[in-house]
């Protein structure tokens, strides 16, 4: 397919590889799937969780990039292009629509979040968990939460850190970003893994997440396990296809897609056995929940030895690779912006910028003064918008680029962009037209209750 408008593609197949893995390493990784796997019994979710990944996750990831890269456009007007040369609806350009909503609504709240670590670097740095216990780590975090302007100060400096790099645009901005950070983001994993090997607990976190206890898996731990591979890998949106959009003909879809998963679930069990490592050492709940980094590591931090340089190190292993998936958050939107209207990326990065941070404000009220506002199912701003993409647009957008690419597009052109044949192939299109799309029907009748 030809594209139409001149567009800007990653330098190489390694830059791709490090920006898909930005995307998908993030705030999911370091902050849910710990608090995930503690409150959902460790190893069974753990082990459902990589299954998943093995065989929803990967198989949607390369379908994602490839429908990008056929497309050689934005979402919305790629999903259509792609209709057209199957000769399918043009309806199909909604899945483009809805998925760059999601990415706006996703970052809204990804952002207040963002914003909390930031705030942990600073009180990290400046020593504030020197010496706490368990009932002052919480206190400082729910007087914190309660602090509304506080809260939107944070977020808004992360709404300008994620802009400044996506106005830059895809080589001087994401490009280099994820140049930068990522690296660094490994660098200080492999620090803090040493760390808390040496300090920790390290043989409980490996018995807590990896010993098979099959007894353990609900139906609720593989319902979750599923939707949090959409989300880890940041699928069903259209951020890895806008990414697979600026990715170069030559390179491997299928290569590279088991490079970026791999690195991924890597860093995720990576992070997890250093928090456990912690967790257990200090004899802390792993099953807290939402706060569990927040509530728990600066106990722990607080009490080790160089614990607020340790501290630091780790937040800002955050707050990077919370970073580098924001960026991808609102690329469906700006890529949309760019090719459609006069606007350039800078003022494209404005205009959404500013959307996403009135949102985002509406968000941080709503763990303070507005935490009695009840949008949907009684689920308060902040709920209401992570269950809504999470749980139902994710896996949508997931399902229907299935469908598409499973059954509307043409075998010829799927075979071309993936570069795979017999077997492999066969493999492929099973798991694409059967299994990811049973396996995401399943996650909504669970919601709906019909299971
Ligand atoms: N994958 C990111 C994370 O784990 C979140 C994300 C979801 C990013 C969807 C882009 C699209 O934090």
């Amino acid at each position: 397919m030809t594209q139409t408008t001149h567009r800007s593609h990653w330098s190489n197949r390694w830059t791709f590889m490090l920006a898909t893995a930005g995307s998908a390493v993030g705030l999911g990784n370091i902050w849910k799937f710990p608090f995930m796997t503690g409150v959902n019994g460790g190893s069974a979710f753990v082990l459902v969780f990589l299954a998943c990944i093995a065989l929803v996750g990967i198989p949607l990831m390369m379908c994602e990039i490839m429908l990008g890269r056929r497309a050689q456009r934005n979402p919305v007007d790629g999903m259509l292009a792609l209709a057209r040369e199957a000769g399918a609806s043009a309806l199909w350009k909604w899945v483009g629509v809805v998925g760059l909503f999601a990415g706006l609504l996703i970052l809204a709240f990804y952002s207040v979040i963002a914003g909390w670590v930031l705030d942990y670097v600073v009180r990290a740095a400046s020593g504030s968990f020197k010496g706490v216990d368990a009932a002052m780590a919480q206190s400082q975090f729910n007087t914190f939460l309660a602090t509304p302007l506080e809260l939107v100060l944070w977020h808004s400096l992360f709404m300008v850190m994620t802009m400044s790099v996506v106005a830059r645009g895809v080589n001087a901005g994401l490009e280099q970003a994820n140049k930068i950070l990522m690296p660094a983001l490994f660098a200080i994993l492999l620090v803090l893994l040493g760390y808390s090997m040496a300090v920790g607990n390290f043989a409980a976190a490996v018995r807590f997440m990896f010993t098979p206890d099959f007894s353990k898996i609900t139906p609720g731990a593989v319902l979750s396990a599923l939707g949090h591979a959409f989300f880890s890998l940041s699928l069903g949106m259209g951020a890895v296809m806008v990414y697979g959009s600026y990715l170069q003909r030559h390179v491997s879809i299928v290569r590279t897609t088991f490079y970026v998963a791999i690195a991924e679930t890597a860093v995720g069990l990576l992070v997890g056995l250093a928090i456990f490592s912690l967790v257990f050492a200090y004899d802390l709940e792993p099953g807290a929940g939402p706060g569990l980094i927040f509530q728990t590591l600066p106990i722990a931090f607080g009490q080790m030895p160089a614990g607020n340089f340790f501290a630091t190190l780790f937040f800002l292993l955050v707050a990077f690779a919370a970073w580098t998936s924001a960026i991808s958050l609102v690329e469906p939107a700006i890529a949309w912006l760019t090719e459609n209207t006069k606007l350039t990326r800078k003022q494209a990065a404005w205009l959404i910028g500013v959307t996403d941070w009135i949102l985002g404000i509406a968000v941080a009220l709503s763990f303070s003064v507005w935490k009695d506002v009840k949008l949907f199912f009684g689920l308060n701003i902040f709920d209401t918008l992570d269950k809504l993409t999470t749980n139902i647009l994710l896996p949508l957008g997931g399902l229907l680029m299935a469908l598409f690419a499973g059954w509307v597009m043409k075998t010829p052109h799927v075979q071309d962009e993936l570069g795979l044949a017999g077997a492999p192939y066969r493999l492929w299109r099973f798991t694409i037209r059967f299994i990811s799309p049973i396996a995401i029907l399943m996650i909504f009748m669970y919601l709906l209750g019909l299971v």
